[in-house]
């Protein structure tokens, strides 16, 4: 009897097995959507009293999940014994990290428990609504009015899921499990030079399609042409093998595909009147793509990126990458940055350096900053956060690096400001990680082969020449352009040793500095040898710069950081006190002497490759 009632309960399990996720929305904004952006209540849950019952069983996997948070129970009279309320807990802001909401959060790493509750109409019968994550980090458990919706895993790429059958008119409660614990086998793993900010880190959204909507294109440039326009659209939904439309009004376009049965239709179109996108021309064009019972539009530029021998071409020109490195943080706020008001900061603080060029170190950003890169011609290194020593024997792990890449590259193929897609940072050599790298090299060049793919490498010493340094990596054979980090002068000699050191860098490829410079506390002045001191960093700035030039195959460079971020393994007080200092700008906003030498440098390399 036991055994037939377990049966039987397994079929009440709060699972619905078509709610999985799905493939994520792409240009989310460009959708009839409601905002669930703000104030959500929270239970900090360390032991995860809310997911597990005492016997370490899971609640959702339970057939009578009585104690699971996410059924958000009320008391029914004064004799029900519940011992949670999200009703009666604190609120946190969504988006945003709750390390920098919350004194007592500003350590921990564990679970918390968000909720959010909002009533629903459908705009019209028929509608699928989904909700989506801009990110969530690291671990998400979602449900909705109790019902499992599934469980993303990754720290800075987008999901969702549909909820179509589970919306009511009034009151739906969304939970989220959010776990921000690192893990041996995570991407990344449990070492990093960066804050763990948990939380619900991006903009959470309702959306409403149609029955069969438009949920995916990719329009671009085909490889090696500057006049042709090659893409897909993907519908999703119940009528898929039906006409589409793609419009691009400006250039007099309007052409007819059909998509087949699997709502997939492959996208061919000429021009020869089209305005090439560049960091002087940033050059966007409003693209609409019609179906039956759908539309969708953005502003998509057109563009190409290759490299020939060791120079980098944009649309056919060799172009030289003004670089800096950009972490994922409003200083100023001493958070996780999230919103198009941060993406500006950060982006505007590039600009005001003459760059042409960021990288968006060490994981994917929020989309506005690929999206504004756009609109200000500021080209992007992206990057997955398989840095250090992850796990490079677990295939688990290659997965979710895989899983990472692909979300990143799916989120945004259609933005030309992107033009690196990178792999790791500074990964140690084995025959494990080369072919761990290989695995992923592979996987973008079959998801884009229009963009450049690269890593941030490493350089090694030489035993019989002190002055000698050499980049050299199995792993430059599958990469487009060599990358490495470099820091002589700071972790490696002072910075009159710039001044003695030769490069051996022996490819045919271009070269970009992926990272350099050191740190300085803003507002600290001393002589050029006092550690720390605005003045150091100048001269190593300076320094570092002349020995750059020397490099022949030099291409770009993207010198670590734009802004101090905050780091637990930077411990100094007085100096440091959990910042990293190597921003050419302070966590006040306050330009370091370095900040100068770097845009005097580039104003010179700009008249150099006009
Ligand atoms: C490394 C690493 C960065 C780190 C930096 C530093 O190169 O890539 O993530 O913050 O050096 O030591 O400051």
């Amino acid at each position: 009897m036991k055994n037939l009632l377990f049966i039987f309960a397994i079929f009440l399990l709060p699972v619905c097995p078509n709610l999985r996720s799905q493939t994520t929305i792409i240009n989310i904004g460009n959708r009839t959507t409601i905002s669930l952006n703000g104030r959500w209540n929270y239970i900090v849950d360390p032991y995860e009293t809310g997911y597990y019952e005492y016997r370490y069983v899971p609640f959702d996997k339970n057939p009578n999940p009585w104690g699971g948070f996410f059924l958000d129970k009320k008391p029914k009279d004064k004799t029900d014994l519940i011992e949670y309320s999200f009703d009666m807990s604190p609120t946190l802001l969504v988006p945003g990290d709750w390390n920098s909401q919350a004194e007592k959060l500003f350590y921990y790493e564990g679970t918390v428990w968000y909720r959010k509750v909002f009533d629903y109409e459908k705009s019209k019968p028929g509608n699928r609504v989904f909700v989506y994550f801009g990110a969530v980090n690291y671990e998400a458990d979602v449900y909705l009015n109790g019902k499992k919706l599934g469980k993303h895993i990754g720290g800075f790429t987008p999901f969702n899921y549909e909820i179509t059958s589970l919306l009511r008119d009034k009151a739906n409660s969304l939970v989220v499990k959010v776990d921000n614990k690192r893990k041996m086998e995570g991407v990344p793993t449990l070492n990093t030079d960066w804050w763990n900010y948990g939380g619900i880190t991006r903009d959470v959204i309702i959306a409403e399609v149609p029955a069969t909507f438009i949920l995916d294109y990719s329009i671009r440039l085909k490889k090696g042409s500057n006049n042709e326009i090659a893409g897909f659209v993907k519908l999703d939904g119940e009528t898929k093998n039906q006409k589409i439309h793609i419009e691009i009004p400006e250039l007099e376009i309007s052409s007819e595909f059909t998509c087949d049965v699997n709502g997939h239709a492959d996208i061919h179109i000429s021009s020869d009147k089209m305005d090439l996108w560049s960091p002087g021309n940033p050059k966007l064009y409003r693209v609409n793509i019609i179906s039956l019972s759908d539309s969708i539009s953005e502003r998509i530029g057109f563009r190409s990126v290759e490299t020939s021998g060791t120079e980098i071409l944009l649309n056919n020109k060799p172009v030289f990458l003004r670089g800096i490195c950009i972490h994922e943080e409003n200083a100023l706020r001493g958070g996780r940055a999230y919103s198009e008001v941060d993406a500006q900061l950060l982006l505007n603080w590039a600009r005001e350096l003459n760059c042409n060029y960021v990288r968006l170190a060490h994981y994917p950003h929020n989309e506005y900053m690929a999206r504004l890169a756009d609109e200000m011609g500021i080209m992007v290194w992206e990057e997955i956060p398989v840095y250090w020593t992850i796990q490079f024997d677990n295939p688990e792990t290659f997965g979710l690096a895989k899983k990472q890449l692909s979300d990143l590259i799916h989120r945004d193929k259609n933005r030309a400001s992107v033009i690196i897609w990178s792999m790791a940072n500074e990964t140690p050599l084995s025959g494990e990680r080369n072919s761990f790298l290989k695995g992923l090299v592979e996987h973008a060049r079959s998801m884009d082969d229009t963009r450049l793919v690269s890593a941030a490498m490493e350089a090694r010493g030489d035993k019989n020449d002190p002055n000698l340094r050499i980049v050299e990596d199995p792993f430059a054979e599958f990469v487009d352009v060599i990358s490495f980090n470099e820091y002589v002068g700071w972790y490696d000699g002072l910075p009159e040793k710039c001044n003695s050191i030769t490069w051996k860098i022996p490819y045919n490829k271009p070269v970009i500095i992926s990272e350099c410079g050191g740190g300085a506390l803003q507002g600290m002045h001393a002589d050029a040898l006092t550690r720390w001191s605005e003045e150091y960093q100048e001269d190593l700035y300076k320094k570092t710069l002349e020995m750059l030039m020397k490099i022949p195959q030099f291409r770009g460079v993207s010198p670590w950081i734009l802004c101090d971020f905050r780091s637990p393994r930077r411990l100094l007080p007085g100096i440091q006190d959990g910042w990293n200092r190597k921003g050419v700008i302070g966590r006040n906003g306050k330009k370091k002497k370095a900040f100068h030498i770097l845009k005097d440098f580039y104003d010179q390399a700009e008249m150099r490759y006009r």
